[in-house]
């Protein structure tokens, strides 16, 4: 079992709350006058997406689906679960999927196409907090990141690892 003390601190509480104000002030501009609805991929990104749209000043909606891709070790399987997909009507919407972090791209191209298959969306992009880009598989790329990260396991602020840690206000890694 790894243990708190056993982690580095990679970004501070107050790093990643300055980060996520400039990418919400960003999302007023750049959805000014437009209405959005934030896909939350649980459960990594539940603290991201909550901190975000407190900043976010345009009418919102939220959604929720839950995914997996991770087993409980440290590295990505490059198979996605959808757990629980289920949503509402997005044609014609502003769509923002919201992520924890982007590693292979499996993750981000399953919903992408997901969405794009089922929808007639007005836009749909890609916003994660984390992009450990130097892992990529597929050819994919967020349309919004706050931090560029090595190829490190990192926990903390929503990210786990076999289920804990996503507490943590800070990111670390071991
Ligand atoms: P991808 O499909 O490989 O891009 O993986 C995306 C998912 O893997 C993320 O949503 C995370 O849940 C998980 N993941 C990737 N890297 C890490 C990490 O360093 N720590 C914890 N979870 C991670
Ligand atoms: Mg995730």
């Amino acid at each position: 079992m790894i243990t708190e003390n056993d982690l580095k601190v990679l970004f501070k509480e107050d790093e990643i709350q300055g980060a996520i104000k400039t990418l919400g002030e960003r999302l007023n501009q750049e959805y000014r006058d437009e209405e959005l609805y934030l896909i939350c991929v649980l459960k990594g990104a539940v603290m991201f997406m909550v901190d975000l749209s407190k900043h976010l000043k345009m009418p919102l909606r939220m959604e929720f689906i839950r995914l997996s891709s991770y087993g409980s070790g440290f590295s990505s399987t490059g198979k996605v679960n959808a757990v629980d997909i289920s949503l509402p009507d997005l044609n014609d919407k502003n769509v923002l999927i919201i992520e924890d972090i982007i590693d292979t791209g499996h993750t981000a191209k399953f919903l992408m196409d997901f969405i794009r298959h089922n929808f007639k969306t007005k836009s749909l992009k890609f916003c994660s907090l984390l992009d450990k880009k130097i892992k990529r598989e597929v050819d994919i790329d967020p349309d919004y990141h706050a931090f560029e990260v090595d190829d490190k396991f990192l926990v903390g602020y929503g990210l786990d690892y076999d289920g804990y840690y996503r507490n943590l206000p800070y990111i670390g890694y071991v």
